[in-house]
């Protein structure tokens, strides 16, 4: 969380820092400022406020600055209330050193009461101040700006990255990072730091991806990493990024979220081109034989993951268990490592995210590593560091997503472990390879069909009109659409603030039936499967305490379409498919309600995109 970018170059700072804190802003969004060296007058200039980006905006309008050298931030609020005070970027007591953070000091409070008997006065009730502050302690001694911060991470407890600078300095940017994202980006004459690199891609695809412990120190025209871990100065790679910047445009669209989800039949498409063969052999690019191998030994699967992904994890679950005949488990990543699990070589932890960097599922990696287990990482983001630190990684291409609620993203990360589930059940020999043709040959057709459940989304439209002011949703479904259910909850109390709870229909009877009355809709998602009847008891026995029925289907169930007050249906596919589809009328669903609502549907309140502290 929190959005970060330092500049250093030939162009004026501020256009480049605001430029990458818009691409950053989904990262949080309490508030924003920036702080550079102003090339005429060598002042620094620290320009804050509370609230979104375009807050700042207005503000700078006000300012005339040429600098080189500047820091921008973009704040999801950890230590002190969203205010201009906690606002980024933070300046130490001589106002010579400014600095910008992403993460949690865990030790701060020891070290501000230190700082504090040493007469430093503190402005906010951040960790980052006492973080500026103790390298501006260790500045004042002697004044090296390198050994200063240097000194001073060795005292710093948790995880996080800065990047800073001194006004006596101001041709020198110092980057550290510590399992927070920071990447740097390398230019012709400048150079860049950030937590994304999306805030990089205006300017350049040449990036170095920083380690942990990494500390960097960038001019304009050089770059000189230092790691603390090996301590000696080292060489680091660039990479180059392929992402297309287009795709992190709305591209007319009123919101991300509405372009992302109008993705998904391309996402699927590409997923589906580059993972199966024309022999019809399911193939992961990052998979070696090595590392086949091991898979081979594998007997029992665990899928760690967060909010969406962990959706997506349940349902690669059952196809596990049902075609690979695995044993496999699901569980939060906050649970799972907290946990103490028990693990070994022969146990397989599947880390899911669309980030690559969330923290709870970046110690469950971690976690599971050292006990020994082998650890695939299922992850979008190209170079994130769950994707670097897992021993193998399968990306799930579904391109930048920026809205914070997860649509491309979740159904690539379904298609993957689908996939996945279908690729052990063909190396344990689990499937026979007819079957696997049968159900490959069905996938095939899934992006038109997402393209057509698309397409018939008005009627979406015209059911959350008849809803949007209710305050309680229950979902129901079962098997690997009890997933969906989950998911579809989460989608509307995220953007929409409505209370929604997701169920395993058959638990209904045990607590929720309580709640049903002739105010109580109930999302229902029911299409063809093992327990289609069993789903169609339960809408009975809704309709028996007159509850609202939203019903998803599939064509041709007159049955259940009588029995609904709305109904959807998806086209008629293999019910371990059926998840692909019957989540997209739950996204429209929750965006209209949204949207219906006044909410800001992209940046929710109290949301972050990427949640990187614990
Ligand atoms: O980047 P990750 O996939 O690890 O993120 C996990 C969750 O934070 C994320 O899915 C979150 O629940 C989304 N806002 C849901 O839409």
């Amino acid at each position: 969380m929190c959005g970060i970018v330092g500049y250093v170059g030939y162009r004026n700072a501020v256009p480049v820092l605001i430029k990458g804190l818009e691409k950053l802003e989904y990262r949080g969004y309490d508030s924003a400022g920036i702080a550079c060296v102003d090339h005429q007058k060598g002042s620094l200039s620290v320009i804050k406020e509370k609230g979104k980006l375009g807050i700042l905006k207005e503000k700078l309008g006000d300012f005339t600055i040429e600098a080189h050298i500047g820091i921008g931030h973009t704040r999801w609020a950890t230590h002190g209330e969203p205010s201009r005070a906690n606002a980024h970027p933070h300046v130490d007591a001589s106002g010579k050193i400014a600095l910008i953070h992403n993460g949690i000091i865990e030790n701060y409070a020891v070290i501000k009461n230190a700082l504090q008997k040493k007469k430093v006065r503190f402005l906010s009730q951040t960790d980052t101040e006492v973080g500026v502050n103790l390298i501006g302690s260790y500045y004042r001694k002697s004044p090296k700006l390198f050994d200063a911060v240097k000194r001073a991470v060795g005292e710093m407890h948790g995880f996080f990255s800065f990047v800073l600078f001194s006004k006596d300095d101001p041709d020198t940017l110092i980057v550290y990072k510590r399992s927070n994202p920071l990447v740097i980006g390398l230019g012709h004459g400048e150079n860049f730091a950030a937590s994304d690199v999306t805030a990089l891609l205006p300017y350049t695809r040449q990036v170095i991806y920083l380690e942990d412990e990494d500390l960097a120190v960038i001019t304009a025209k050089e770059i000189s990493i230092y790691s603390l871990k090996e301590k000696a100065w080292i060489k680091r790679h660039p990479s180059t990024v392929h992402w297309d910047a287009s795709q992190a445009q709305k591209q007319g669209f009123p919101h991300f979220m509405l372009k992302e989800m109008y993705e998904q039949p391309e996402v699927l498409k590409n997923i589906l081109i580059k993972r199966i063969q024309k022999n019809g052999e399911i193939f992961f690019d990052t998979v070696d034989r090595k590392f086949q191998k091991r898979l081979r030994k594998i007997k029992r699967v665990s899928m760690i993951s967060c909010g969406t992904a962990y959706h997506a994890g349940m349902v690669g679950s059952v196809a596990m268990g049902k075609y690979a005949r695995i044993p496999c488990q699901t569980e939060v990543s906050s649970e799972f490592r907290y946990g103490t699990p028990i693990l070994n070589p022969k146990d397989l932890v599947v880390l899911i995210t669309q980030s690559g960097e969330t923290a709870d599922t970046l110690a469950a990696l971690r976690e599971a590593k050292d006990k020994g287990a082998v650890t695939l990482a299922v992850v979008n983001v190209v170079g994130s560091t769950i994707a670097r630190e897992a021993d193998a990684v399968i990306y799930t291409h579904a391109g930048p997503e920026i809205g914070v609620a997860s649509t491309k993203a979740y159904i690539a990360q379904l298609a993957t472990l689908l996939l996945l589930s279908f690729y052990m059940a063909r190396i344990r020999k689990t499937i026979p390879a007819t079957d696997l043709k049968a159900l490959l040959r069905e996938f095939k057709k899934m992006p038109e069909h997402c393209a057509k459940v698309l397409k018939e989304s008005k009627k979406f439209d015209r059911c959350a009109e008849k809803h949007y002011t209710r305050r309680n949703f229950l979902y129901l479904g079962r098997g690997c659409n009890y997933p969906t259910a989950l998911e579809g909850a989460l989608k509307l109390k995220e953007i929409s603030y409505a209370h929604a709870h997701g169920y395993a229909a058959g638990e209904m009877k045990h607590g929720p039936i309580a709640l049903i009355d002739h105010e109580q809709p109930v999302i229902c998602i029911a299409p063809d499967s093992l327990t289609y009847d069993k789903m169609i008891s339960n809408i009975q026995e809704i309709l028996a305490r007159d509850g609202i029925v939203i019903a998803i289907g599939t064509e041709g169930q007159k049955d259940l379409e009588k029995m609904s007050d709305d109904f959807f249906s998806i086209p008629k596919v293999p019910e371990i498919l059926s998840p692909l589809l019957t989540v997209i009328p739950l996204q429209f669903f929750a965006y209209k309600v949204a949207v219906l609502n006044g909410r800001d549907v992209d940046q929710p309140r109290n949301l972050a995109k990427s949640v990187t502290v614990e």
